[in-house]
């Protein structure tokens, strides 16, 4: 099949939910590795520039929110070949007009005979809707171009699990995929031009998984140490727990996520890797009792993501200015009901794959106003030189946006 006419279908799927699922990227399954990569490209930089490229388009429709979705479906993706991938315009316009409705052949081979004479000069910016912009730039100051930088590329981390990194960057090499040692997470692996898993067999024997070395940072804020209670009070997938459990095998993690469907791949996930937890919980921890205390807790809370928006151009559709105040005063509560399970002298460590004041320094500094017997330090206890101003560290100056903080409970002596 026409590699276009997948990602049109994948498009078409993710622009009417807002939201693009694994599943649909199993349409690419029949095409070559060369096709699969274009179309995730494009499907991609589409999402990434949207706003900006509507704007574009807007100015050559007549009656831009009238146009059906999958006639301007098709002009976003022609706009984003022509202006963002640079693709000369004698290929793109030919192609687009050629799977556009025999009823739309002509409008889209007249709006992108258009765009294609001034795509030279097109600048897709930051893509970014401008409220976002606004408060982003605000928020993150001189560490905002770090944001853009690094949400222009769509790079995969891999961490290793049951096999030396070295061993499998060689793999890896085997198979032409090029691939770098990370800088500060020991297990992690930077493929540069993304891993295509079919019959890549070191996956499916369990010797790596797929995590942002942001997120492997997390397991070295936790430091997990022999007999130590650890909850993963959001343990989604499983991911962090499974690396809490690689790091240290005696600790004592017990697992917990609400969600039916992610406990599921968290469970395929422990097999895979070999990596199980001493206990599995399905509650919410919102509304339940926990019948323990535990020496650290893992609050990996849910967040806005913003971190990921290179991975996860799509959430960009459906973010809100009120989401962002939602989250907020949603993790404050996590981190206030959680407080309540943590042993004396035990830790709390927060993380978001976020970069928005309100869910990071915001959310600690109100919680240890409201906590007399709580105290920040340096998550990773001064070991890896990065900048600690006394509530958390935001790693994207050196890495994806994500956002760590270590809480400690101090015995308040009577
Ligand atoms: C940021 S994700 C966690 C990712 C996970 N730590 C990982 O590394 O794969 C947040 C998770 O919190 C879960 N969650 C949200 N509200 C919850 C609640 N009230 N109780 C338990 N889990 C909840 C969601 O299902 C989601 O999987």
């Amino acid at each position: 099949m026409n590699a276009r006419l997948v990602a049109l279908e994948i498009l078409n799927e993710g622009i009417s939910n807002f939201f693009v699922s694994r599943n649909s990227w199993k349409k690419t399954s029949n095409l070559t590795k060369q096709d699969r990569a274009f179309v995730r490209r494009l499907v991609y930089g589409t999402l990434r520039y949207y706003f900006e490229i509507d704007k574009i388009i807007g100015t050559f429709l007549k009656d831009a929110k009238r146009t059906p979705n999958d006639l301007k479906n098709i002009l976003r993706m022609g706009t984003y070949e022509l202006a963002g991938m640079k693709i000369p315009p004698y290929a793109v316009v030919n192609e687009y007009t050629s799977i556009a409705k025999p009823e739309f052949k002509g409008l889209v081979n007249a709006v992108l005979r258009r765009i294609s004479e001034i795509s030279d000069e097109i600048n897709l910016g930051s893509g970014l809707p401008l409220w976002l912009y606004d408060k982003l730039k605000k928020d993150l100051g001189n560490i905002f171009p770090f944001f853009l930088e690094k949400n222009e590329f769509h790079e995969i981390y891999l961490r290793a699990v049951n096999k030396s990194r070295d061993e499998i960057i060689e793999d890896l090499k085997k198979h032409d995929i090029e691939s770098y040692s990370t800088h500060f997470s020991p297990w992690g692996i930077r493929c540069v031009e993304g891993i295509d898993l079919d019959g890549f067999e070191q996956f499916e024997n369990g010797n790596f998984t797929f995590q942002d070395e942001s997120s492997q940072l997390v397991g070295i804020a936790v430091n997990p140490k022999s007999g130590e209670k650890i909850l993963d009070a959001f343990g989604g997938v499983g991911t962090k727990t499974t690396h809490l459990v690689q790091i240290e095998p005696k600790a004592v993690v017990t697992y917990n996520d609400i969600n039916k469907s992610k406990i599921s791949i968290a469970m395929d996930n422990f097999k895979r890797l070999k990596k199980f937890p001493s206990k599995i919980l399905s509650v919410d921890v919102m509304s339940s009792t926990l019948s323990e205390k535990f020496d650290k807790i893992l609050v990996d809370a849910p967040c806005t993501a913003l971190g990921t928006i290179g991975k996860h151009p799509d959430l960009l559709l459906r973010l809100t200015e009120k989401d962002i105040a939602e989250k907020a005063q949603m993790q404050l509560k996590m981190l206030e009901k959680l407080w309540g399970y943590l042993s004396d002298e035990g830790e709390i460590i927060y993380s978001v794959c976020t970069v928005t004041k309100e869910e990071t320094d915001d959310v600690i500094s109100t919680f240890i106003q409201n906590h007399s017997d709580a105290v920040c330090v340096d998550p990773f206890d001064g070991k890896m030189n990065f900048e600690f101003g006394g509530l958390g560290i935001q790693l994207l100056k050196w890495m994806e946006g994500f956002y760590i903080s270590k809480i400690v409970k101090k015995e308040i002596r009577g």
